[in-house]
C-alpha cells in the first residue's frame, strides 16, 4: 500500500525529500506496486524536446495492481457502488472479485473482436458500471481507451474516433440524465458515417430505446460477452506504453488527444488519491464527475481502485428529481469523502437550504472541489452547510495533462484558505514566471503558472502530434511546463489559481477552446466571422459570449439567427458549448495586421469598458463604440 502522510510535519518532510531527490522519492512510492519486472532507472527527461520517461524498463499491468495484488485482502470489499439516475431503480454494488470477473469477461470479448495490444477503443457511454468495466478491460489487454464524454455531438465523436483511428466503438442504446434520454446509439450511427476506421460497435442495452443495428458491424453487449471466460491473463505492458487517450480543448480549434502511459499514471493517481483525500480502508468515496473527463478517469476509476477503495459512481444529475440528490446519495451510502465541482455547489446553493435541511450528512469527513476556481461564497456554503464546519475542503488544482492533483491541501493536514489551492503536493515544483519567462521568486507574486520538474502522471505527448505537444506546453517558457493558468503566490506562499491566460474558457467546469466554438459558429451559412470570449457567470463560473458578424439576416431576423447559431454549436460540439449570449455586431475590433483584439471584447462582455487600454492600433476605432452600444449586458464606460 502506498504510504500516507499524516501530519503537516510529515508533509514538509516529504516535500523537501521530493525536491532534493525526486527519483528516490518516487521510486519508494513505486516500490509498493506489483511490477512484473522492476524498473531499472526512475527517470529520463528533458523539457526542450520534450521527452519524459518514468520507471524505465519496468513491466506491469495496471489491472494486476487493482485486482491480483489486492485480492487476498479485498476480494469481498466493494469496489463500485453504482447509483442509477432514477432513485427508484435498484443500485448495484460490485466487489473487487465481481468487478475482476466482469473485466476479464469483457477483456476476452474485446480479444475475440480482434482488439490487440496498442489498438484504440473508443468509448461513448453513459455513467454505468460497464463503462468502468470497459476501460479496465482495455487496460487488461493493453488496448488504449479513448473515452468520449457522452454529451459530445456526432461530429465531435467522429473527429475523436478518426484522430485516434479507433477500430472498436463501445456505446449504449441511450443514456439517462435527469428526465432526459440521450440517444447515444443514434448519435454514434451518425458519427460513424464519417468514421470508416470503426469495424465493430458493441451496444449496451440501458434505456431500451429503439436503435438501428447494422448487420456485420453492430453487436449487443450481452450477446458479445455471452460465454466468454471470466479469466484473462494480463498483458505485460512497458511502463511507458500508452494507457489511454483523452481529448481536451486547447487554444486552437482542434482538440488535443492527451496521452497518458501506464506506469507513471498508476503511481501518481494512486499516491495523490490516498494523500489528498486521506482515504482510509473501509471509507466510502464519492466523486460526482463524469468518467468522460479526466476527473472521472483518475478519481472515480484508477486512483480509488488502485487503493482498494469503495468508489461511488452516479449516473444522473445533481438536480433531478430534486436538488437534494447528491445529499441523498451521501446519506444512502454513508459517503466519507465527497468530491465535486464549484459549479455544482453554486447551482445547489442557488436552490436554497430546503434541499439540504433534513439530510444527515454526518458520514462526511472530507469535501473536495475541482475544475475551476471556487469563489468564497460557494466555499463557505459548502463548508458550513454540507461539511457542517467539521470537514476540511480540498480545493484541488490540476489538468487533463497533469494526470492527477498537483496543488491542493491534504485533507485535515494543510491549513486551508477559501479559494486557495494552497500548496504543491510532494513531487510537484511549481514556479511563477512573468510574460518574459523570468521566474518570480519569493512570496506575494502573480504571473504564469509553470512546473519546473517532471512528475510521473504528466502527459507524454499529444496523440499523433508531438510537435504540438512541445509547442503548447514547452514552447512558451524555456525548460518549463506551462499550464496555461495564471496564479498568485500570496504572502504565506499559498497558491491561488486565477484562471486561464490563454484562449480557453471554463464553463461549468468544462474546458472549451474559444476557437473551437468560433469554428462551429462560423460554419453557419449566414455568419462571416465571430469572436468568442468568456464572461463571469454566477452559476457556470464563465459563460460564453459570442460576437458575430453576419452578412445578412434571414427571415427569422436577429432572434432567428441567434437560435440557429445555438443549434449549430450544439450539433458541432455539444449542448454544453452553446453560447449564452450572441451579439450581432457590424464588425470585430481588429488591429491593422488583422488580429482580433480579444482584450476589448472580454472587457465588453465583463461589462466594464471604462478602461480599454491602448486602442490606437485598431484599424477602425469606431467599431468599439458600436459594439458597446449594442452590448447585451450592461456596460460601464
Ligand atoms: C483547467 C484544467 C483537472 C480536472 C478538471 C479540469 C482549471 C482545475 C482548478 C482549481 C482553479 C482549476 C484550470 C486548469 N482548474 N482545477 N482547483 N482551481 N482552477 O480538467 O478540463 O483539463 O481543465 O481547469 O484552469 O488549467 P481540465
Amino acid at each position: 500500500m502506498v504510504a500516507r502522510i499524516h501530519s503537516l510535519g510529515g508533509y514538509i518532510y516529504e516535500y523537501k525529500k521530493s525536491v532534493a531527490n525526486p527519483e528516490v522519492f518516487w521510486a519508494q512510492i513505486a516500490e509498493n506496486f506489483h511490477w512484473r519486472k522492476r524498473f531499472t532507472k526512475v527517470l529520463e527527461w528533458n523539457f526542450s524536446n520534450p521527452d519524459i520517461k518514468w520507471f524505465i524498463d519496468g513491466k506491469l499491468n495496471i489491472t494486476e495492481n487493482i485486482f491480483e495484488k489486492n485480492m487476498y485482502t479485498h476480494a469481498d470489499q466493494l469496489a463500485i457502488i453504482w447509483e442509477p439516475n432514477d432513485p427508484n431503480e435498484e443500485h448495484i454494488q460490485l466487489t473487487y472479485m465481481q468487478l475482476f470477473r466482469e473485466v476479464n469477461k469483457f477483456a476476452n470479448t474485446l480479444k475475440r473482436l480482434n482488439v490487440r495490444k496498442g489498438d484504440r477503443v473508443a468509448i461513448y457511454m453513459p455513467m454505468v458500471p460497464e463503462l468502468t468495466i470497459a476501460m479496465l478491460a482495455c487496460a487488461r489487454i493493453g488496448a488504449v481507451h479513448s473515452v468520449v464524454f457522452a454529451g459530445f455531438s456526432a461530429q465531435s465523436l467522429s473527429e475523436r474516433i478518426n484522430d485516434a483511428q479507433a477500430k472498436v466503438l463501445l456505446t449504449a442504446d441511450g443514456g439517462f440524465r435527469g428526465n432526459k434520454i440521450t440517444p447515444l446509439k443514434q448519435i454514434a450511427d451518425e458519427a460513424l458515417e464519417s468514421s470508416p476506421c470503426v469495424e465493430t460497435v458493441v451496444v449496451l442495452k440501458r434505456t431500451k430505446t429503439e436503435v438501428n443495428m447494422e448487420v456485420g458491424r453492430d453487436i449487443w453487449w450481452h450477446t458479445a460477452i455471452n460465454g466468454q471466460s471470466d479469466e484473462c491473463p494480463a498483458e505485460v505492458m512497458d511502463a511507458e506504453d500508452e494507457l489511454f487517450i483523452l481529448y481536451t480543448s486547447g487554444s486552437t480549434g482542434k482538440p488535443k488527444g492527451i496521452v497518458h502511459t501506464v506506469g507513471g499514471y498508476m503511481v501518481f493517481t494512486a499516491y495523490t488519491f490516498k494523500n489528498v483525500f486521506q482515504y482510509n480502508a473501509g471509507d466510502v468515496y464519492f466523486c460526482t464527475a463524469d468518467i468522460g473527463w479526466i476527473t472521472g478517469h483518475s478519481y472515480i476509476v484508477y486512483g480509488p481502485l488502485l487503493n482498494g477503495a469503495q468508489s461511488v459512481m452516479f449516473e444522473g444529475v445533481p438536480t433531478w428529481p430534486d436538488a437534494g440528490r447528491f445529499w441523498d446519495i451521501v446519506d444512502k451510502f454513508n459517503v466519507n469523502q465527497f468530491y465535486t465541482a464549484p459549479t455544482a455547489i453554486r447551482s445547489l446553493l442557488a436552490q436554497g437550504m430546503e434541499f439540504v435541511n433534513g439530510k444527515k450528512l454526518t458520514s462526511l469527513k472530507v469535501l473536495g472541489t475541482v475544475g475551476e476556481p471556487i469563489n468564497e461564497e460557494a466555499w463557505h456554503w459548502y463548508h458550513d452547510h454540507i461539511g457542517k464546519s467539521r470537514c476540511p475542503i480540498v480545493d484541488t488544482w490540476w489538468q487533463t495533462e497533469t494526470g492527477g492533483v498537483m496543488i491542493s491541501p491534504m485533507a485535515g493536514i494543510t491549513p486551508t484558505k477559501p479559494s486557495f489551492a494552497t500548496m504543491p503536493l510532494p513531487g510537484i515544483q511549481p514556479v511563477i514566471v512573468d510574460n518574459e519567462g523570468r521566474e518570480l521568486t519569493g512570496n506575494s507574486v502573480e504571473g504564469n503558472l509553470c512546473i519546473r520538474f517532471p512528475w510521473p502522471g504528466m502527459a507524454r505527448t499529444i496523440w499523433g502530434d508531438h510537435e504540438r505537444f512541445r509547442e503548447t506546453y514547452f514552447g512558451s517558457f524555456k525548460n518549463l511546463y506551462f499550464t496555461g493558468d495564471g496564479a498568485k503566490r500570496d504572502e504565506d506562499g499559498y497558491y491561488r489559481i486565477l484562471g486561464r491566460v490563454d484562449d480557453v474558457i471554463n464553463v461549468s467546469g468544462h474546458r472549451l477552446g474559444t476557437a473551437e466554438i468560433e469554428n462551429a459558429i462560423n460554419a453557419h451559412p449566414l455568419v462571416n466571422e465571430s469572436a468568442v470570449v468568456g464572461y463571469p457567470h454566477e452559476i457556470k463560473g464563465q459563460g460564453i459570449y459570442a460576437f458575430v458578424v453576419c452578412g445578412e439576416l434571414s427571415t427569422g431576423g436577429e432572434e432567428g439567427i441567434q437560435k440557429s447559431i445555438r443549434i449549430a454549436v450544439e450539433k458541432i460540439i455539444g449542448p454544453f458549448a452553446r453560447p449564452d449570449i450572441i451579439q450581432l455586431v457590424p464588425g470585430l475590433p481588429k488591429t491593422r495586421s488583422g488580429k482580433i483584439m480579444r482584450r476589448i471584447l472580454r472587457k465588453v462582455a465583463e461589462g466594464d469598458a471604462s478602461n480599454l487600454g491602448d486602442i490606437t492600433t485598431l484599424l477602425d476605432e469606431d467599431i468599439v463604440e458600436k459594439i458597446i452600444d449594442g452590448a447585451l449586458v450592461e456596460v460601464k464606460r
